[in-house]
């Protein structure tokens, strides 16, 4: 008896790497290059050993919070800025450090140098960890944190896009400033706009003020050259966004633009503007030149916003070391 259950557990194992590696024997190029999970306690390399627990209640309750970076030319982008609102996030969602901030840094930044990727995105993970399948964390004895290295091509959008406004309900404050995965009304949302032939939506507050898109922020030019950005009470707070806003008043300076503020913005307001695009960290800025089926301006990719496209590209490619984490490979 025991020999047999034995015999059948080997198998079982066996059977199961292999069935893992099967998905990424063909595969050339590895696109995730490395993992960190406290679970296992270090860097993965494996794909197929890419894998968390599924008593982890990240899984099935979603009590997790996520962050993402950029990795170019082998260094973090805004690396810091992304930490301290994934420390925010878990704060908010109550879940408590596996380790101090120090430590997490250091993880992400050895895990990067692990991956020997120089460009693509860092996404990162804290969750209330395993335990059971209850809904309380009361019993997980320590929460987990996984991180991933994906390797891909970081470029500055240079064509603009069709964006719509979404009709699935946006989550509530406390939600929605907090980087929590129930990505469930973003993933509706930008499935509702792809349906449509759009790239992404436009998410309207109940106040009827514009809030920020599924995964990205959104900005404004008026057509007295104001820069605008809808205030992030209600949305999250986007890296990206705020770095531009730390950036764009050099544009006042040269005499580009006029000002730089974030606002309540009234859809009005915001479809009779020159200018609109996306902001997100992966972008980082995106021209929109149609909203729902209305042209934004005179419809092509405005000059403003490609200047501020530049300037925030200029920053990830040669701005200041703070901005820029070198990655000891
Ligand atoms: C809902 C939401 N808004 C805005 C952003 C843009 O933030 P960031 O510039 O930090 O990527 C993101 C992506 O992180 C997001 O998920
Ligand atoms: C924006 O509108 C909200 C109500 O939705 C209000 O509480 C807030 O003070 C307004 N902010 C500004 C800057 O006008």
């Amino acid at each position: 008896m025991c020999h047999w259950y034995i015999l059948i557990f080997c198998v079982c194992v066996y059977q199961l790497i292999e069935k893992l590696h099967e998905k990424w024997s063909p595969v050339k190029k590895k696109p995730y290059p490395a993992m960190y999970s406290s679970v296992f306690g270090g860097i993965i390399l494996d794909p197929a050993m890419m894998v968390i627990p599924i008593d982890d209640h990240m899984v099935h309750r979603g009590h997790g919070v996520f962050d993402t970076g950029v990795i170019l030319d082998g260094y973090l982008y805004e690396l810091d800025a992304h930490l301290d609102r994934f420390l925010r996030s878990a704060s908010k969602a109550r879940i408590t450090l596996p380790f101090p901030r120090s430590t997490l840094r250091s993880i992400l930044v050895q895990l990067t140098a692990a991956s020997q990727c120089k460009e693509g995105t860092l996404r990162y993970w804290l969750s209330a960890g395993p335990g059971n399948f209850l809904l309380s964390p009361a019993k997980c004895p320590t929460s987990a944190f996984y991180a991933v290295v994906i390797a891909d091509v970081v470029s500055q959008c240079k064509s603009g896009v069709k964006v719509i406004t979404s009709t699935i309900p946006m989550k509530a404050p406390q939600f929605a400033t907090m980087k929590n995965v129930n990505y469930l009304p973003n993933v509706l949302s930008i499935m509702e706009a792809e349906d449509e032939g759009a790239y992404a939506s436009i998410w309207v507050d109940d106040d009827g003020f514009i809030a920020e898109g599924p995964n990205v922020n959104v900005a404004f030019i008026t057509n007295d050259k104001e820069l605008i950005l809808p205030s992030f009470d209600k949305i999250l707070s986007g890296c990206t966004a705020k770095r531009l806003l730390e950036l764009a008043p050099k544009l006042v300076e040269q005499g580009h633009l006029k000002s730089v503020k974030t606002a309540n913005l009234t859809v009005m307001e915001a479809k009779s503007a020159a200018e609109m695009m996306y902001i997100g960290s992966t972008l980082p800025i995106l021209p929109i030149i149609m909203w729902d089926e209305q042209p934004i301006g005179d419809g092509k990719v405005g000059d403003l916003t490609m200047a501020l496209s530049d300037l925030l590209w200029h920053d990830m490619v040669a701005g200041p070391n703070t901005h820029r984490i070198c990655v000891p490979y």
